[in-house]
């Protein structure tokens, strides 16, 4: 079983294009919405509270858990892979982050590969990143695109507001606002050039994708999560097949988990996967 773990409903984005691209792979999601939002919140409280929910997921059976969120990607993935794992008792078990994925798609570049491979001269792009206060505080995603593309110029933006209003089902009109405040900051930092592409580097936001779309121009490319980390995660089970082996049926259904109360989550869930099935409680 694959465990999915986010801070609220914002993964669901992701799960919701698992399921669709592994429909034979049972996956368990939990929503941490008794915490939510993640992004203003100091690291060390991100790193516990990752933590626990990687727990709860593996103490489920899950024995690969993917951090459907960019703020505890950026803040906590490292310390759990590194330090935690290793001498948490769950051995054989792994977690994997959404960082990787989207640095290797915006660089073009395997995460293996940590210097340019390839002349970059031509390659001398503007990529803009919108995620939480956190995620951008983690320096993560310019770091790893530097890394590999060092010519690319990545500039960030947060959108600090953003996340919590898109999880209390805000209206459009609000929404709408807080995104055009993010591009306008973000077009400020550029002296009003627009980015070639842009990383919209919170789960919760392809729910606004829209809006994004209506504030920047056309020739930004926006980059879609939730495809490339279904993408990542198919090479990944590829190669560790053990994963998913033993639990692999035809008729896998998806098992929804909140740390918060089921039905007020519930309600708000149909808003980022309609056919989502019943959230229960963790
Ligand atoms: N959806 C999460 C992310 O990808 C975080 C939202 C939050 O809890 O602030 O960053």
């Amino acid at each position: 079983m694959i465990g999915v773990f986010d801070s609220g409903h914002g993964g669901l984005t992701v799960v919701r294009a698992l399921v669709a691209r592994f429909p034979r792979v049972p996956f368990i999601y939990l929503g941490d919405h008794a915490h939510v939002p993640y992004g203003d919140r100091p690291s060390d409280e991100i790193v516990s509270l990752t933590r626990h929910g990687v727990e709860a997921l593996f103490r489920r059976g899950c024995t690969l858990v993917l951090l459907g969120c960019n703020t505890a990607t950026c803040v906590a993935a490292r310390t759990l892979q590194r330090h935690w794992l290793p001498v948490s008792g769950w051995q054989g078990r792994n977690v994997l982050g959404i960082v990787a994925p989207t640095v290797e798609a915006a660089t073009q570049t395997p995460w293996a590969v940590t210097e340019p491979q390839y002349p970059q001269k031509y390659n001398t792009d503007t990529v803009a990143v919108f995620g939480t206060t956190r995620t951008v505080a983690s320096h993560a995603y310019p770091e790893e695109i530097r890394k590999r593309c060092p010519k690319v110029t990545v500039v960030q933006q947060t959108c600090s507001e953003l996340a919590g209003a898109i999880e209390h089902g805000a209206p459009e009109a609000e929404l709408d606002a807080l995104v055009e405040q993010g591009v306008t900051a973000l077009l400020a930092q550029t002296g009003g050039t627009p980015p070639h592409r842009a990383i919209l580097g919170c789960t919760h936001y392809p729910l606004v994708e829209h809006l994004f779309r209506r504030h920047l121009p056309p020739f930004t490319r926006l980059l879609s999560q939730p495809e490339v980390v279904a993408d990542s995660l198919e090479d990944y089970l590829n190669r560790h097949r053990h994963f998913i082996e033993a639990s692999e049926s035809a008729s896998a259904e998806p098992v929804l988990l909140t740390t918060g109360e089921p039905a007020g989550v519930n309600a708000t869930a149909r808003i980022f996967w309609p056919e989502a099935p019943d959230f229960r409680a963790a």
